[in-house]
């Protein structure tokens, strides 16, 4: 495990301190980190938000919290206490200028302590409630702002809310948190290419035929309707995450792993995606809702049913994008991410082309391409499948088989959420797993046009059975190029 590197004690603030990001993620990944010693007991968590809590009734929402998403055997009872005892509430309406006096009073007593705001609110309010910040007198020197994805829903919204922040926070102060980013096996496809002779040589259109991701998840919209019905899979998924997974996959080698070069590097990749046509979005996207099924044995409803009213927003998406770029020329990326799919799992499959000339009898072996499978979530790995000997005497046949990492067994160790590392992150000043305002517009700009035209069409999204893995026309979309998804999930 690698070395838990102290930070300075700091106050953090979090803005939509009742909603479930906070208490399923924040309040955790918080206690996980403290648990480890990495922050001292005079760091301070304060709950802001408009409910009428008191200190004690929001730490006891926290250690329900804590209960409900911690395994027991991490609570032990005096470090929960003492956690808890670093929890606050502050009654904050971060929509109004005068709603920041409780903060403001807590937040005098360490003027010169670094300030982190976590915004886990809907981001119509990230402009407003910075604005606030700055009209109380709030934003110091050490101070900076965390923002959730979505910027936005669109490219303008987003440059609205970029401008908006932009006005009280200074970009180096400013950490758009996309917590794919801080997965270990994300950051891992750093390492892969970067550490390791054999990959980077070969890591081109010369020797890769196509890529894959898939982000598959079995939950539903779950109690997100709110937000979920306006974001749908394309603004919720693809913009953002997916889209940096392809940044990483297929960046040029940074100068080095700070913030300037990597994010340089990153946003290369996202101007090189070909942008899609109006006229060619329902040839290379696919997008579906589910219906009724089941998933594990277990029935579940439709998006319309979970949702309570009629709805066309997408669920799933699939589609093709391309890079302009030598090394990645006429190399597809496939991307594809929905919900109630059949299993939770985020992988990449990198599928090389075949030999160009093979020495074996044609009936020895059913001779297949190789192939790189980084599994992201769950059971995080890596699988290189290669061709070799059938072993036994005779005649000389071939089979596949995989070369096979499991980081957990391997490394022995609990793989920490991705949020630990980039709220640790942020208190640190540390920027490089975070989005530049640059990249944000350029993946919206992106994906944009997809979103325009699927609007002015009048098809509406695929219905697909919850526990398939999407619509049939997914299946279409990868075989029409003569190819498949990768199948062994699991
Ligand atoms: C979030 C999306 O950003 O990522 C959710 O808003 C999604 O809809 C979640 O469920 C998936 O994250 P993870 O870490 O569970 O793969």
């Amino acid at each position: 495990m690698s070395a838990i590197i102290p930070v300075d004690d700091f106050d953090c603030v979090v803005f939509g301190a009742t909603g479930d990001l906070t208490l399923r993620k924040l309040v955790p990944a918080l206690y996980n980190r403290f648990r480890d010693t990495q922050f001292s007991d005079q760091c301070r968590i304060i709950g802001a938000a408009r409910s009428e809590l008191t200190d004690a009734s929001y730490r006891d929402r926290a250690s329900k919290a804590l209960h409900a998403h911690v395994p027991a055997a991490d609570l032990k009872p005096d470090t929960l206490e003492a956690f808890l005892a670093l929890v606050h509430y502050a009654r904050t309406d971060g929509g109004q200028a005068d709603g920041f006096g409780a903060l403001t009073e807590l937040l005098q007593t360490a003027p010169d302590r670094i300030r982190v705001f976590y915004l886990a609110t809907s981001p119509h309010l990230y402009g407003t409630i910075c604005e606030n910040l700055a009209a109380n007198g709030l934003i110091t020197p050490q101070s900076r702002v965390v923002l959730e994805k979505p910027i936005g829903h669109d490219l303008e919204s987003a440059r609205q809310i970029n401008d908006d922040v932009g006005k009280v926070f200074e970009e180096r102060q400013i950490f758009r948190i996309d917590h794919f980013l801080g997965k270990e096996t994300v950051q891992n496809l750093l390492a892969l290419r970067f550490a390791n002779v054999i990959f980077e040589r070969i890591w081109n259109a010369e020797n890769i035929d196509h890529v894959q991701i898939t982000v598959a998840e079995t939950v539903g919209v779950e109690g997100r309707g709110d937000y979920y019905d306006h974001a749908g899979a394309l603004r919720d998924m693809v913009q953002n995450h997916l889209l940096q997974l392809v940044c990483l996959l297929a960046m040029e080698p940074p100068l080095d792993l700070q913030e300037t070069a990597l994010r340089d590097e990153k946003l290369k990749v996202l101007r090189a995606l070909r942008p899609i046509a109006a006229h060619e979005v329902a040839q290379v996207t696919v997008r579906g809702q589910y219906v009724g099924g089941a998933i594990a044995g277990k029935a579940v409803d439709s998006y319309i049913a979970d949702l309570g009213e009629a709805s066309s927003t997408e669920t799933f998406v699939a589609l093709k994008l391309e890079l302009r770029s030598w090394r990645w020329a006429n190399v597809p990326f496939y991307l594809r991410t929905g919900k109630r799919l059949p299993q939770k799992v985020s992988e990449i499959v990198i599928q090389f082309r075949d030999i160009p000339f093979s020495v074996f009898p044609r009936d020895a072996a059913d001779m297949r391409p190789n192939r790189l499978v980084i599994r992201l979530q769950p059971e995080e790995g890596i699988q290189l499948q290669l061709m070799t000997k059938d072993p036994g005497p005779g005649g000389l046949r071939l089979r596949p088989a995989d070369l096979d990492i499991h980081f957990e067994k391997a490394f022995s160790v609990r793989y920490p959420d991705a949020y630990e590392r980039l709220l640790m992150d942020t208190v640190r000043g540390y920027a490089t797993l975070f989005m530049r305002r640059d990249e944000v517009e350029a993946a919206w700009a992106w994906v944009e046009p997809i979103l325009q035209a699927w609007a002015a069409g009048t098809e509406k999204p695929r219905p697909y059975a919850s526990g398939s893995w999407g619509p049939t026309a997914a299946i279409a979309l990868i075989e029409r190029d003569g190819r498949t998804w990768h199948e062994e999930l699991g």
